[in-house]
């Protein structure tokens, strides 16, 4: 069952989504050679007591850190501990917070002084799936226009998506109805509703689209080990158009 927000609802959903955007935003920037994943997942902490929030991962099914750090063939779910970032990294940082009641889920991929133009050209194409699957999130569109959005932009650039992992309704709860999958025909499923709320996020794969969880049972990365990006915004359908609420 799809949950419909009310005004009341979205003005929380604003508040946690404020919230998760400016923690995002503080990590990535924080994101440079010589400092550990675990270094951003203490400042990410910090800063989420500093705003009165909590992180919505931190025991979310035993997951150990309030935010997670995939780099390069990690795809997502890192978790932050020793390593350290290097030149040439792709890192993406991911950041859910619970806030007056509701959750905030967003995340971006930034790269470390990285001079391979199809790394590059990864992680752009993969923020523009992004915004093409925000395009389709207003009301009359049905689900699987986001989900198309995304696999046809990021094929058209050469690169395959990820099938195992999906975004996902988002409000009270993380995760919600529906699934919302990153790849697919367009035209098909609910149609969408002003008042619905979506974290949409490509997870996009230089190389095959396969993934595998490492022995942590958390860290996904490419079965290819090759490079991976994701992004994510949390977004109320509206009726012309949606309102990213992690922005
Ligand atoms: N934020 C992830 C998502 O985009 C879920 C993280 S799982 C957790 O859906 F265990 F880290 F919380
Ligand atoms: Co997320
Ligand atoms: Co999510």
């Amino acid at each position: 069952m799809i949950i419909v927000k009310t005004a009341v609802d979205l003005e929380g959903m604003r508040a946690s989504g404020y919230v998760a955007a400016r923690v995002r935003d503080a990590v990535a920037s924080s994101v440079m050679p010589g400092v550990t994943t675990e270094e951003l997942a203490e400042y990410a902490a910090e800063m989420i007591k500093g705003f009165g929030a909590e992180s919505a991962f931190l025991g979310y099914k035993g997951y150990p850190s309030p935010i997670c750090v995939s780099v390069n063939e990690g795809v997502v779910h890192g978790i932050p501990g020793r390593r350290r970032i290097e030149v040439g990294d792709v890192v993406s940082i991911d950041v859910g917070i619970r806030h007056c009641g509701y959750v905030g889920d967003t995340a971006t991929t930034v790269m470390v002084s990285v001079r391979d133009a199809r790394v590059a050209e990864l992680v752009k194409t993969t923020e523009r799936c992004l915004w093409a699957a925000i395009e389709q999130a207003r009301e009359g569109r049905r689900l699987s226009d986001i989900s198309h959005a995304i696999q046809s932009t990021a094929e058209a650039g050469g690169f395959s998506v990820v099938r195992e992992f999906v975004g996902h309704g988002i409000g009270r709860e993380m995760h919600e109805d529906p699934q919302v999958p990153n790849f697919g025909r367009p035209g098909c499923g609910p149609v969408l509703v002003a008042g619905m709320t979506f974290a949409i996020e490509p997870m996009v794969n230089m190389g095959g689209p396969e993934v595998e969880v490492l022995g942590d049972g958390w860290t996904v990365v490419t079965k290819d080990r090759k490079y991976s990006a994701h992004f994510e915004h949390t977004v109320a359908v509206g009726k012309d158009r949606a309102e990213v609420l992690t922005l």
